[in-house]
């Protein structure tokens, strides 16, 4: 079980991911050991994107809650996706992954804009490819970027890293006798309410039939142990 099992994934990861036990901004301990395991899979000939979230740095919906307009808010938290996938960019290039970072916002001094083509051409040739600045759209979370971008690269897979094991029927922080699907419905996480990720980008997986593997980011080799179809996490699908 130590071959790779998808030839093409997309994993997602939260800004808080990347925050470790501060409250706020990066932990580069963190961010570091995330490379690590990211250039583990790359070793294995699998290809991989990424997507960053922001909530390490800006929440859209906070800020939109405590009165900032809600599209100026998303802007916001876009900006936050790019400062965090700079910092993966960097780290990962440390340790001799090559990479790149496209942002659906132009912003060229910073990093080459996002075209699904060049994107595709970059992972064949093996190098890691962020996607920052999110849809570029304002009323998306980065959860739907990373469905959206899943597509359009083709993806086998989506790896939502989170805090937890999986998906459970209840919150698992607050309920201790939560139980973990180990594979779950698009249908049924919605119906549901699960919060595995949003309503439109579980929508959108469920509308291309692309799998989602929901999977604890705070265990050291996960990343790898999903890549290789260890069964671990929650599988959600048809
Ligand atoms: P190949 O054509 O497959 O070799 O890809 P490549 O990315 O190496 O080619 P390119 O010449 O496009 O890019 C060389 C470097 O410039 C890479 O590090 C890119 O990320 C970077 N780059 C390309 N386009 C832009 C851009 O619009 N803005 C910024 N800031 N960097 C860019």
């Amino acid at each position: 079980m130590n071959q790779p099992v998808y030839k093409r994934v997309l994993l997602k990861l939260s800004g808080e991911a990347l925050m470790g036990e501060r409250s706020f901004g990066l932990d580069y301990r963190i961010v570091n050991n995330i490379a690590a395991e990211i250039r583990e899979v790359v070793q294995l000939g699998t290809q991989l994107g990424v997507v960053v979230g922001a909530g390490n740095i800006l929440r859209g919906g906070e800020a939109h809650a405590q009165g900032m307009e809600r599209t100026s808010a998303d802007y916001m938290g876009m900006l936050g996706t790019v400062i965090n996938s700079l910092a993966l960019q960097s780290a990962l290039e440390k340790i001799g992954v090559e990479t790149r970072v496209q942002t659906a916002i132009e912003m060229k001094a910073i990093a080459e804009p996002y075209i699904q083509r060049k994107a595709i051409r970059h992972l064949e040739k093996g190098r890691v490819v962020i996607f920052a600045a999110g849809t570029g759209n304002p009323f998306f979370t980065t959860d739907t970027a990373a469905s959206l971008r899943a597509m359009e690269i083709k993806a086998d897979v989506i790896m939502k890293a989170t805090k937890v094991d999986g998906v459970y029927d209840r919150d698992p922080v607050r309920n201790s006798d939560a139980n973990k699907f180990n594979s779950i419905s698009y249908t049924d996480v919605l119906t549901r309410d699960l919060k595995v990720m949003d309503g439109t980008a579980i929508s959108l997986c469920r509308d291309n039939s692309l799998l989602i593997v929901v999977f604890n980011m705070h265990q050291s080799g996960n990343i790898k142990k999903v890549v290789c179809g260890h069964p671990i996490g929650t599988k959600v699908g048809n």
